[in-house]
């Protein structure tokens, strides 16, 4: 943890909830709180719903997991970031690796996109992370460096921008780096993060995300430079997001 700086606890839903188990889950999470703050990025379809349903509940943000870079247009299928400010998203999740890999997004892309999202208010999160031949080839650290050099915009740290970790080889694998590992990377993209933003840059959130469950959550959570975490599969189950919450508040 950084001291200072309250901690994130963002639950990906990625592609799963439909309209009656996403309700349910919202309104589980609704019930939790404390130190943390907490955020849930459904699906698009789901977006307008669980912000209703959560309206009033100051301890529960509501985020998207993409946008296009451009606010309105042809562009079939996708959805832009003053959508997403309607439909009551105060967060949009960037970059996440399963975007890098399935749709072919580069830094130049992520960029464009956080530009986008910060335009109108949202806060971006935004991802980076290497690939396990990566890490194998002693890359981890130039690839992460790469990957926020070329991913955040001037500005970034204005918006209260938020970084995620999450080593590809790590997510949905129940694999997970060493706790130095992780404070190494934290600290690099730190570092980073303070050479190009500088004071504003020491109190930006840095996540971790990749197989982040209850078991694991608090000797990573009070780890140096580790502000929070960015989880899939265990924010899908309520008492698993509202232990790995709990964990966070109790370092
Ligand atoms: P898991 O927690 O399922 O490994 O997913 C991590 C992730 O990709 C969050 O964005």
């Amino acid at each position: 943890m950084t001291p200072g700086v309250r901690p994130l606890i963002a639950g990906n839903w990625k592609m799963h909830g439909l309209r009656a188990d996403g309700l349910a889950l919202a309104r589980a999470v609704a019930k939790g709180g404390g130190g943390a703050e907490l955020l849930v990025c459904p699906p698009f379809t789901l977006l307008r719903e669980v912000a209703t349903a959560l309206e009033g509940c100051a301890a529960v943000a509501v985020g998207a997991q993409d946008c296009h870079a451009a606010a309105k247009g042809a562009h079939t299928g996708d959805v832009s970031a003053p959508m997403l400010r309607d439909a009551g998203a105060r967060f949009v999740i960037l970059g996440h690796s399963e975007r890098r890999a399935d749709h072919g997004e580069g830094d130049a892309a992520v960029l464009a996109k956080t530009e986008a999202a910060m335009a109108v208010g949202l806060v971006p999160i935004v991802c980076v992370g290497e690939s396990e031949a990566e890490r194998l080839a002693g890359e981890a650290e130039a690839v992460v460096t790469r990957q926020l050099d070329g991913s955040l915009p001037e500005g970034f740290a204005a918006s209260g921008g938020v970084v995620a970790y999450e080593p590809v080889w790590a997510i949905g694998t129940g694999r997970t780096p060493t706790e130095a590992d992780i404070t190494a990377m934290h600290a690099a993209i730190r570092a980073r993060l303070v050479a190009r933003f500088g004071e504003a840059g020491a109190k930006l959130r840095i996540l971790y995300g990749g197989s982040v469950k209850p078991a694991n959550a608090a000797p990573i959570l009070a780890l140096e430079n580790v502000d929070g975490a960015l989880v899939g599969g265990a924010s899908l189950v309520p008492a698993d997001f509202l232990a790995i919450a709990a964990a966070a508040k109790a370092t």
